[in-house]
């Protein structure tokens, strides 16, 4: 992590004078932190460790009385400066003037909403994803906030998981890039800068793997798995110097993760280097007694202390119980204090002893309105979001479509404001999201009729309508039109009847991919494939508009739809950057970052995966390979898969050499050309294949990718380094090596239709 340019006078001057007087210089963080610590009472030290929930842990006139006693960390949950400053100055009140911090959920965008994990992923982008993180700390920090608990690095294999909308797909490399992109987004030249946040990359650690998909279920994982795939993201987080790491809620091989010690002490610490702050997850200490590793809330606050975790989320088990276990000797003061000088490391990180109100400022300079158009950053949202769309399927060239006759809009997602922005929405308004009616008005106006009709709801089960607005407190998530079923897509087939083309608007609302909204069906709701079903009926060419945060299974669509884009949740400006692509104002560059199954029952579906002793070959079918005998094998959308309105031709891969010695490198190169009528982008992904080792590699891992700008006719060389680097892998003595021997390169526009070459590691 940078650290702290020394600011002088200025600095003496914001310091508080309680930690000025006795206070060695600013500028030496050792030195200062451990003479703070030397005159906190003990009392003081806990406080430090507390981080609370605004509007939920206690009342507001009580948490100035806390700050004000020195009592609390930190806090998380409010999001304005006006909010902020004085809870920040009932803490300068307290003894020893220490700051706290505030921290929020900005997962993908603050008041500007961009696409949700799987949709910034699907940029294959790192420029447009730095982009989004950049913006949303900007956002964050002229807020008062001075912390995101963010990236989500989990990787997920198990689209049943509601989370893996949040996350940026099933591959530790491209998760990788993106964690190390996005923590360098948010914490910019230096985290101490007023207009960046500090990153806690989340969840640590493989919270995507839950049992069955299952929110806050166990993970039992051999150690080779998690070191080859699934733990390298959260180590690019560390390595890219994120300033905090929050814990997860789940188990991991039978020791829940807020109370591991080989997780947080010698993995994190020990062998990764890590230098900041550790978090629990909400209320995880408490669970601790759930999970049965602790007797009651004193042997969890211990255990959770000494795995090291340094501050507590809002739960009061720090505060109540490390005092008594202090007194008694169960826990040394030393351990303490070294959890304290993690929180006050971070704090001094984001340079909050310099000024305290370094991203609160004075109330003089405070939005009048928080919700201010013109604190929203629409063209850098409609840019990355149209970078996120997929499409899948383009029949006929069915799109891009003209701006011209009539259309037909219909489905339950065709002008829902708050389903655009997805989960974890932060700061964003919904009446501020673009819908796609809106879009497509707009891009319209003018040129042709839009018919609109909503043609279904979400999801006629009553059931779910109760537990999905159950989920947030606020507002209802899911409004229901009252009408029968029959009357409301008689109505959208009307309107299809009348349009040259039908646009359906599908899939999930927000909160069906979100926590604890794990599913047991990948499946459109029966609602709504009533509703393409009547639509498919009319005859007219059908495109569908997926809005969705986890793989759906799109059997039918594939067989009946003429057009199918994939949108996710596309945030704030959604509306246009769908419009963008629906008429090819743009074309479409997005990529898949997750393999999409044929159906829930071939869950884990991801490309990277072991070979086996019996593998299925392709057009080879018969007994005893390693298959389903009910459905093709494979993915029905693979990895790295997407169309674009041009079409790109790859050559052969040629390499620079048949041999690498190490420690040299080999290139391996391709002519990608733009053999369509349109400019167009293309991902070049490069992926390699270990013939053989000491223990069994995956068919294929994703080592490299270039995101190419092609115009029509455009031919280009791309060229990717290999060296020992992308061969290695972690042995079975979990000793990361590469092994001499064959390896095939492969190069592609996906991860299936590949061209090879292969080279000997000598
Ligand atoms: C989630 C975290 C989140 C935290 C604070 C928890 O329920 O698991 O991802 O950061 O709440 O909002």
């Amino acid at each position: 992590m940078k650290r702290l340019p020394v600011f002088g006078l200025l600095a003496g001057f914001f310091m508080h004078a309680a930690i000025a007087a006795e206070s060695p210089a600013l500028d030496d963080k050792q030195a200062f932190i451990d003479s703070l610590i030397e005159r906190m009472t003990l009392e003081e030290k806990i406080g430090q460790l507390r981080l609370i929930s605004i509007g939920a842990d206690m009342p507001q006139p009580k948490i100035l009385e806390e700050l004000q006693a020195g009592h609390i960390g930190g806090t998380f949950n409010s999001v304005t400066r006006h909010d902020n400053r004085p809870m920040q100055e009932a803490a300068r009140r307290s003894r020893l003037g220490i700051p706290i911090f505030f921290a929020y959920d900005v997962v993908h965008g603050h008041r500007t909403i961009f696409p949700i994990g799987l949709g910034l992923a699907s940029s294959w982008n790192l420029p447009t994803i730095a982009r989004s993180g950049r913006v949303a700390a900007i956002e964050a920090s002229a807020d008062g906030l001075d912390m995101t608990f963010a990236p989500t690095v989990d990787i997920s294999r198990d689209p049943r998981w509601g989370r893996t909308s949040e996350g940026f797909g099933e591959d530790p490399y491209l998760v990788s890039e993106i964690a190390r992109t996005m923590v360098k987004a948010y914490q910019g030249e230096s985290v101490a800068a007023p207009d960046s946040i500090m990153a806690s990359v989340k969840h640590f650690a493989l919270y995507g793997a839950v049992e069955g998909g299952r929110d806050y279920n166990v993970v039992d994982m051999s150690p080779m798995r998690m070191h080859q795939d699934f733990l390298p993201p959260y180590r690019a987080a560390v390595e890219a110097g994120a300033g905090g790491v929050m814990v997860a809620l789940n188990a991991i091989n039978g020791v829940p993760a807020s109370a591991n010690s080989w997780l947080l002490r010698d993995l994190l610490r020990r062998d990764w280097g890590f230098r900041g702050m550790t978090v629990s997850d909400h209320g995880a200490i408490s669970e601790l007694l759930r999970h049965g590793v602790a007797q009651d809330g004193r042997e969890a606050a211990r255990l959770a202390l000494k795995a090291g975790i340094d501050m507590s989320m809002a739960d009061s088990l720090y505060r109540d119980e490390l005092p008594g276990l202090v007194r008694d000797g169960e826990v040394e003061i030393g351990e303490i204090d070294a959890a304290v000088r993690e929180v006050l490391g971070a704090k001094y990180d984001m340079g909050l002893f310099h000024d305290p109100l370094r991203r609160i400022g004075a109330a003089a300079d405070d939005p009048q309105d928080v919700d201010a158009e013109s604190r929203l950053h629409r063209a850098e949202a409609r840019a990355v979001a149209r970078e996120s769309l997929v499409l899948l399927e383009n029949r006929a060239q069915t799109l891009p479509l003209k701006k011209s006759g009539t259309i037909a809009l219909v489905g339950p997602l065709a002008d829902s404001p708050l389903d655009m922005l997805g989960s974890w929405s932060a700061a964003g308004v919904a009446a501020q999201a673009v819908t796609l009616r809106q879009g497509l008005t707009a891009a319209l106006a003018g040129k042709a009729t839009l018919l609109h009709a909503r043609g279904a709801n979400i999801t006629d089960d009553p059931h779910l309508v109760e537990y999905l607005n159950f989920l947030n407190w606020d507002t209802p998530e899911v409004v229901q039109d009252p009408r029968p079923a029959a009357q409301m897509i008689a109505e959208a087939v009307a309107a299809a009847e009348r349009a040259d083309v039908v646009i359906a608007a599908v899939g999930e609302s927000r909160g069906m991919s979100h926590e604890s909204s794990s599913r047991t069906s990948l499946q459109i709701p029966p609602s709504q494939q009533a509703l393409l079903r009547a639509l498919k009926a009319t005859g007219k060419p059908l495109v569908l508009v997926l809005m969705n945060g986890r793989p759906l299974e799109l059997g039918w669509a594939k067989a009946n739809a003429d057009a199918i884009l994939e949108t996710w949740f596309s945030g704030t400006e959604g509306g246009h950057a769908i419009a963008d692509v629906l008429f090819g104002d743009y074309n479409p560059s997005g990529k898949l970052p997750i393999s999409f199954p044929r159906s829930v029952g071939q869950i884990p579906t991801y490309y990277n995966h072991l070979r086996v002793g019996r593998p299925y070959v392709e057009g080879k079918p018969g007994n005893y390979t390693s298959q389903y005998f009910e459905e093709p094998t494979g993915p029905l959308y693979p990895f790295g898969y997407g169309l674009s309105y041009t079409d790109f031709e790859l050559s052969h891969v040629s390499l620079s050499s048949a041999e690498l010695r190490l420690p040299g490198t080999l290139q391996a190169s391709v002519k990608v050309k733009n053999s369509g009528s349109r400019d167009g982008a293309a991902v070049v992904q490069l992926y390699i294949r270990d013939q053989v080792a000491s223990v069994i590699r995956p068919v294929k891992e994703l080592k490299a990718f270039r995101k190419v700008m092609l115009k029509a006719g455009e031919e280009r060389e791309v060229r990717f380094d290999i060296g020992e680097k992308d061969l290695r892998f972690f042995n079975a003595q979990l000793r990361q090596v590469a092994e001499p021997g064959e390896f095939e390169v492969q190069i592609g526009l996906d991860s299936q239709q590949v061209r090879s070459a292969a080279f000997i590691l000598r």
